[in-house]
């Protein structure tokens, strides 16, 4: 995790660093720090979110048009001033993101030879390198950040500056993002593309083992072996406006009412009402009769989608599918083969678990697709094929519309797959998939006024989720949304499982939000509704109009609206209150809603 952010050009580089910095925070937020390089170089560090740096600021000119800065998720020693970025030495200052695994090894040889340490960080071993490289070796700074390079182990995106060049930024990366963006005299430096925007839309995304110097009118590209290298400038098309708040209290708020218009992005050419059918272009090339198995392989909400993509593609395709938590993936010696399908869903396309699973799957021979929201991620620049959801940047850490997005591609990914085997059905999920953008905008419209139902259930230490069949995935997110935006203890259960032990939990403190689904699920679902009912528990009940009005649902009971569909798009709608619910929970309980505790939104450490 963690952001950097950096400046070189004519303007004041401290206040494009701090603006860029804010843009980055939701990559970590435990301690920040920026230097500007002057005649001497000026660090200044705080503990806590930016502002507690703003107010250290607020006594510090830092002049200078040189300077970096970086957002930190500690990894390396706890938050604090001292394992804040920027990391200094005699004459070199660096931010760095991701991990420096042999870094004990290489500070036990500086300490040897004189060096000191005033961190607890990993980190920090890469200004003093470069320092040592620099007096003891007697190389320029270009040389010497080359020569670090070459005794650094792990992932790392870096930048530095030099009092001996103060025209220049070096940065580095191997295995974290950085990207360059390309203004006029003038250089900035970002962990991912929104952050950039505001100062312009010409980016070079740094592939791994490449190096950058930047200048205020020059960018030039290096490998590790210093051969220089041609670059192409990217023109990025996302508005501005559509990576800010756009007036709303929280991102997370706007991102779930964005959602009707980011599925119809992510459909956008790829399906056709008159042709009944999907063109999904990207996967040309593809041969998808050779396939006996799909993986499907992600972390956290991503995972999600792959446990309901595993219910369609099954009942669909009929073909055999596993869901795999990234994180796991690698250690299991997974049987997959060249006739493997293994799918990495990943709204960042940075997660370093999910990107170890698609190494791991490519040197099994499976055929690797990625689904990511992230342009020329890792992920999507490793993996064989992708297909992008088009959610737009998603600012909040709580994914949200990442997630419809994803389901409504992997629903498009199904059919497409299905229309080569079979035309049954298709055109009847065809429709379904049309239907989502207004049936999704339906349900965000039935569930707006949340809040006083929040208030209500706010106070509550514990909430258990039930759900059958497609349900089962919902009810896991919707777990997961409540937990980590508003830290209530919240378990998901296939209901079916409630009596093997978790029914010894229920009584008048655990509320139970249940996903009704429909046919056998609903019948058997009512059940379970049934038997926490007579032990005292408080319900509530996610479902339709209609089923409220046949099953005669008890007044009690608290019901979460959603809109008459397909089975097919159901699941998809049944999040949509449950995100609103989490979010209204969290707001009531004025907690940080779009950087919760702990969290970063980009996992790149494993
Ligand atoms: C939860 C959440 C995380 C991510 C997970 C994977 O709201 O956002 O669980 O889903 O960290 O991230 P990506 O999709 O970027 O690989």
């Amino acid at each position: 995790m963690c952001g950097i952010a950096g400046y070189i050009g004519e303007q004041n580089a401290k206040d494009i660093v701090i603006n860029n910095l804010k843009k980055l925070e939701y990559r970590g937020y435990d301690s920040t720090g920026i230097a500007v390089l002057d005649q001497d170089i000026s660090v200044i560090r705080a503990k806590g979110k930016l502002v507690e740096l703003e107010k250290k600021l607020e006594d510090e000119s830092a002049p200078g048009h040189v300077g970096i800065g970086h957002t930190r998720w500690a990894t390396h020693g706890k938050p604090s001033d001292e394992n804040a970025h920027p990391h200094r030495a005699e004459h070199v200052v660096v931010v760095h993101n991701g991990i420096i695994e042999n870094y004990l090894e290489i500070k036990h040889n500086l300490i040897n030879n004189g060096a000191q340490f005033s961190s607890e960080t990993d980190t920090e071993i890469i200004p003093l390198l470069i320092e040592y490289n620099m007096q003891r070796n007697g190389l320029d700074f270009e040389q010497a950040v080359l020569s670090s390079i070459a005794q650094l182990k792990g992932s790392f995106a870096f930048a530095a500056m030099s009092t001996t060049e103060p025209e220049k930024i070096l940065v580095a990366k191997n295995a974290s993002p950085l990207i360059v963006g390309i203004g006029n005299n003038e250089m900035f430096l970002a962990s991912d593309i929104p952050a950039l925007l505001e100062y312009t839309q010409d980016v070079v995304i740094l592939e791994d083992h490449q190096m950058a110097i930047l200048e205020k009118d020059q960018l030039t590209l290096k490998d590790f072996n210093n051969t220089e290298l041609d670059y192409q400038v990217k023109k990025i098309t996302w508005s501005r406006i559509a990576a800010e708040k756009d007036g709303h209290k929280h991102f997370m708020y706007k991102e779930i009412l964005e959602q009707p218009r980011a599925i119809a992005d992510s459909m956008r050419s790829r399906i056709s009402k008159q042709a009944a059918k999907v063109s999904l272009s990207e996967l040309d090339g593809m041969d998808t009769d050779k396939f006996n198995k799909i993986v499907f392989c992600a972390c956290g909400t991503s995972y999600h989608s792959g446990l309901l993509a595993k219910q369609w593609f099954e009942r669909y395709l009929r073909i055999p599918c596993d869901v795999e938590l990234a994180s796991e993936f690698r250690y299991n010696d997974p049987i997959i083969d060249d006739k493997t399908l293994w799918v990495g869903i990943s709204q960042s396309g940075e997660t370093a678990d999910t990107l170890a699973a698609l190494h791991e799957a490519k040197d099994k021979a499976a055929t690797c697709l990625a689904i990511c929201n992230n342009m020329d991620s890792s992920i999507a620049r490793a993996a064989d094929y992708v297909l992008y959801t088009q959610a737009g940047p998603e600012i909040g850490v709580a994914s949200t519309k990442a997630f419809s997005t994803q389901l409504s591609v992997l629903a498009m990914l199904c059919v497409h797959m299905l229309q080569a085997k079979s035309k049954d059905k298709v055109s009847e999920l065809v429709h379904a998939i049309l239907h989502l953008p207004e049936a999704v905008q339906q349900c965000i419209d039935l569930n707006l006024k949340l809040a006083p139902l929040a208030q209500k259930y706010m106070q509550y230490s514990s909430f258990l989720f039930l759900g059958r069949g497609d349900a089962y995935a919902i009810a896991l997110e919707g777990a997961l949304k409540l937990k980590e935006i508003s830290y209530i203890h919240a378990e998901a259960y296939a209901a079916g499982e409630m009596k093997h032990g978790p029914i010894a939990l229920i009584d008048q403190n655990m509320p139970v939000m249940a996903i009704l689904g429909e046919g056998i699920h609903q019948e058997k679902t009512l059940s379970n509704i049934e038997e926490v009912k007579s032990r005292d528990a408080k319900v509530l009940i996610v479902c339709t109009e209609q089923q409220v009005q046949d099953l005669k649902l008890d007044q009690n009971y608290d019901c979460l609206l959603i809109p008459q569909c397909h089975n097919f798009i159901r699941p998809i709608l049944e999040n949509i209150p449950l995100q609103l619910f989490a979010y209204h929970v969290a707001d009531q309980k004025g907690l940080d809603v779009d950087q919760p505790r702990n969290l970063a939104k980009a996992v790149t450490v494993e």
